[in-house]
């Protein structure tokens, strides 16, 4: 029987440079999509899909992220003296339990491979999940759980892979797979290819299930791909030993690194809310008059 995916990884340390001025003094993980920090969007993904342990692997000026998934003791007070039961609600609905939470620090920017490989001892020698939160999965079922599905019943390791332009293969990690469908199986990875070079169009969402082997291939520190130590070259040396299937995500995938990514997710998310949605569009159809 597989082993049960009960921890994810959320790498949060990245500088946010694409996102500047915005990202000078707040993580780009707070940055609101539509009424929730970015990073909020993908924890309830993960919860939704049975997470039951959260570690972010976090770096300087990242304290914004450890505080929202606390209790603000005052805030939670004043509230209640003024009677806003829906706020209250609302907030503890957002927050992990006590004790589902670990942060631990990525000291220098050495790639996604390294920051994955600082979170080694907390997950200890299980399969988990790991969630990018640059890429917000936007679908009927979360991404997460229906990957966890697919490795309930067939193990291994899985990627979530999505089709982009070949114009965008070199800003992304591209697998190659045996055959078009929903669990294919991967034969090829390769990190930021060059244009031209890419064996497919399939670029990794930022959503993988990885069995704890890869630990000790991130141990190497081996740089690839912009001087870094990628996460994609571990698994190219993991595939040799273990099957990785590719998981085709029924729904869109925003980039929300990327400003235009940003837009469209706030964009998306904010035409389907339920109070927000109505008003907005009746805005965006009067200004595109
Ligand atoms: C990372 C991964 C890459 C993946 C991408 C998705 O790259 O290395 O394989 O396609 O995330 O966002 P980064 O965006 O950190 O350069």
């Amino acid at each position: 029987m597989t082993q049960k995916v009960r921890k994810a990884v959320l790498p949060v340390a990245g500088l946010g440079t694409r996102f500047l001025p915005a990202t000078k003094a707040i993580p780009k993980e707070m940055l609101t999509i539509v009424d929730k920090p970015a990073i909020q969007h993908v924890v309830d993904e993960a919860r939704a899909a049975g997470i039951e342990h959260f570690v972010f692997v976090t770096g300087r000026n990242k304290g914004a992220i450890e505080d929202h998934f606390d209790i603000q003791f005052e805030l939670d007070r004043t509230l209640r003296d003024r009677s806003k039961i829906k706020e209250l609600d609302l907030l503890a609905a957002d927050l992990p339990a006590a004790g589902q939470t670990s942060f631990t620090r990525q000291q220098a920017p050495l790639g996604l491979g390294h920051a994955v490989w600082c979170a080694r001892d907390i997950i200890g020698d299980e399969p988990f999940a790991l969630l990018l939160p640059d890429m917000l999965h936007y679908g009927k079922q979360p991404c997460l759980k229906g990957m966890i599905a697919d490795f309930d019943s067939h193990g291994g390791n899985i990627v979530a892979a999505y089709a982009v332009p070949e114009s965008d293969t070199s800003q992304y990690g591209i697998v190659g797979v045996k055959a078009a469908g929903a669990h294919q199986a991967i034969t090829e990875m390769v990190e930021k290819p060059k244009a031209g070079t890419a064996p497919s169009n399939l670029a990794i969402s930022g959503r993988y299930i990885l069995r704890p082997e890869i630990f000790s291939i991130l141990e190497t520190q081996e740089r690839g791909a912009g001087g870094e130590i990628q996460l994609t070259d571990a698994m190219i040396k993991l595939a040799k030993q273990q099957p990785f299937y590719a998981y085709h995500f029924d729904g869109e995938v925003f980039d929300t690194g990327m400003k235009i990514g940003f837009l469209l997710a706030n964009l998306a998310l904010g035409l389907d809310h339920a109070e927000l949605g109505a008003p907005l569009r009746a805005a965006l159809m009067d200004r595109l008059k």
